[in-house]
C-alpha cells in the first residue's frame, strides 16, 4: 500500500511528527520533494532530531528511507545530516537509498539563489538552500543528477572546482543510488510511506506563485517524484494547523496583525514558532478554511491530521476564517493572483472556547466537546474528515481515529 503524506498548508504542520509516527508500521518511507530547505522537527524521548533532506522515517528502527527523483540533494547537507544523526545513535548504514535521477546542488547554487532573490522586485525570501537554482537548472536541462556523476559526457562538463568538491562523495553516492522506478517496482506488497516536503500553499503550481518553492509539495508530486504511477497512490493525508503559519515573503490572508499581534505572539511562543531551517520567527494566522478546503481538493485528500489544537486550551475563544472579501465582494474560492490574496479580508467566525483540555485526549472520545464541534465544523466546511491528531510534540501525544494503513 502506498499511503501519502503532505502538509496542507505553507508548511511546517508537524508533517516530520506524522512521518514518524505513521514509519513505526510502514516498511518503507520515500520523500519525493524538495530539498534541505525544508525542516522536520521529531522529539523521541530526551533526543530531538533536525531534519532537512533525510526521510524523517529513519529515526524509526530498522526502516529503509528513500531521497526520491522529485528532491534536489546537497551531498555535503546530507552526509552532514547523516553524521549528526549517527552521533545520536542512529545507524543509518544500509538503510538510505537514492534515487539516481534525483538532481544535485551544487556548491554554487546557494549564493546564486540569494543573489537572485536579492535582486527580485518582489523577493521570495529564499532559505538560500540553492532549490530554486536546482529545480531551474533542471527545467532547463541544465541539472546535474546522481547518475550523471558516473557519465564521462557530464562529468566532463562540470567545473574543475565541481569535479573536485564532488569526488569524494561519489563512492558513497554510488553505494546509496537506486534505478528508482525498479525499485518501487519491488515494493508492490509493502508498506510505503511517502512523505512531502513544504506545504500545498507553497507548491510551484497551485501555491501563492510567485512566493512559492520550486518543487511539487502536494500529492501529485509523490506519484511523480518517487517513481509510481498516479493510480499506485491508495490513500492521501494532509497534516495542518489549528492556526496557520509562513515564513518568507507572500500573501497571507488571515495573518494576525494590528490588535491581534499579542495573539500571535502568544501563538508563537507556545508553539516555538520558529523556523528549523532558518530560525526565523513564523508569520502567524487564524485557520483559513477557504484555503484548507482548497487544499484538500488539489490534494484529493482522503483524510486530515490535524496538529497544534492544543494551543487553544484555555482560551476564551478561538477565531476561524470561513470566507474572503476582495473588493467589497465575498468570495469563497482561493485566488490565483498574488495581488488579490493581498487584498483579501479575511472573514473570521468565532468559537467558544472549551473546558478541559486536548492536550491530554489520547482518543477522539477524549477531546473536549466544544474542541469536537470546531472539528466538525471543518470537516463539514472542507469535505475532508479528520483521520487523525497531533496534540503535543511528542511521539506518544499522536493518535488516529481512522487506521491510517487501510485503502479508502
Ligand atoms: P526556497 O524553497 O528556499 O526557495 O524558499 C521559497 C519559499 O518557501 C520561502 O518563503 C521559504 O521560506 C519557503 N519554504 C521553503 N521550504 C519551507 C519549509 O519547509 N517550511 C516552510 N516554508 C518553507
Amino acid at each position: 500500500m502506498n499511503l501519502v503524506v503532505v502538509g496542507a498548508q505553507w508548511g511546517d504542520e508537524g508533517k516530520g511528527k506524522m512521518v514518524d509516527y505513521l514509519a513505526d508500521d510502514a516498511d518503507v518511507v520515500v520523500r519525493f520533494s524538495g530539498g534541505a530547505n525544508a525542516g522536520h522537527t521529531i522529539k523521541v524521548g530526551e533526543r530531538t532530531f533536525a531534519l532537512h533532506l533525510i526521510p524523517a522515517g529513519i529515526i524509526s528502527p530498522g526502516k529503509t528511507v528513500v531521497l526520491g527523483n522529485g528532491m534536489v540533494i546537497d551531498p555535503a547537507s546530507m552526509f552532514e545530516e547523516l553524521a549528526g544523526i549517527a552521533a545520536q545513535g542512529i545507524d543509518w548504514r544500509g538503510r538510505v537509498v537514492v534515487s539516481d535521477r534525483a538532481h544535485l546542488v551544487l556548491p554554487g547554487y546557494k549564493s546564486e539563489d540569494r543573489a537572485i532573490d536579492e535582486r527580485r522586485a518582489r523577493p521570495i525570501g529564499t532559505t538560500g538552500r540553492g532549490i530554486g537554482v536546482a529545480y531551474g537548472r533542471k527545467a532547463s536541462r541544465d541539472g546535474v543528477r546522481v547518475a550523471d556523476l558516473w557519465d564521462p559526457v557530464v562529468w566532463n562538463s562540470l567545473s574543475p572546482s565541481d569535479q573536485e568538491w564532488l569526488e569524494p562523495f561519489k563512492e558513497k553516492l554510488g553505494e546509496m543510488k537506486v534505478n528508482l522506478a525498479s525499485y518501487m517496482m519491488g515494493l508492490k506488497d509493502k508498506k510505503v510511506l511517502l512523505e512531502g516536503a513544504q506545504g500545498a500553499l507553497l507548491d510551484l503550481d497551485h501555491g501563492t506563485y510567485p512566493y512559492v518553492s520550486s518543487g511539487i509539495s502536494t500529492t501529485p508530486g509523490a506519484a511523480l517524484g518517487a517513481a509510481l504511477g498516479p493510480r499506485k497512490i491508495d490513500k492521501c493525508l494532509g497534516v495542518f494547523k489549528a492556526y496557520q503559519t509562513r515564513v518568507g515573503n507572500g500573501p497571507f490572508p488571515t495573518e494576525m496583525a494590528g490588535s491581534d499581534e499579542e495573539l500571535a505572539h502568544e501563538l508563537r511562543e507556545l508553539g516555538h514558532e520558529y523556523g528549523v531551517t532558518t530560525g526565523r520567527p513564523r508569520r502567524i494566522g487564524y485557520l483559513d478554511l477557504v484555503a484548507l478546503r482548497y487544499s484538500g481538493w488539489i490534494n484529493s485528500l482522503d483524510g486530515f491530521i490535524l496538529s497544534h489544537l492544543n494551543l487553544y486550551d484555555g482560551f476564551e475563544n478561538i477565531g476561524i476564517c470561513t470566507a474572503y472579501e476582495l473588493d467589497g465582494e465575498e468570495i469563497d474560492f482561493f485566488p490565483s493572483c498574488a495581488a488579490d490574496l493581498e487584498r483579501i479580508k479575511p472573514i473570521i467566525k468565532t468559537f467558544p472556547g472549551w473546558e478541559g483540555k486536548v492536550a491530554d485526549a489520547r482518543s477522539w472520545e477524549e477531546i473536549p466537546e466544544g474542541a469536537k464541534d470546531v472539528v466538525k465544523f471543518i470537516e463539514e466546511f472542507t469535505g475532508v474528515p479528520v483521520h487523525g491528531y497531533s496534540v503535543g510534540p511528542l511521539r506518544s501525544e499522536t493518535f488516529m481515529k481512522e487506521m491510517p494503513w487501510t485503502a479508502s
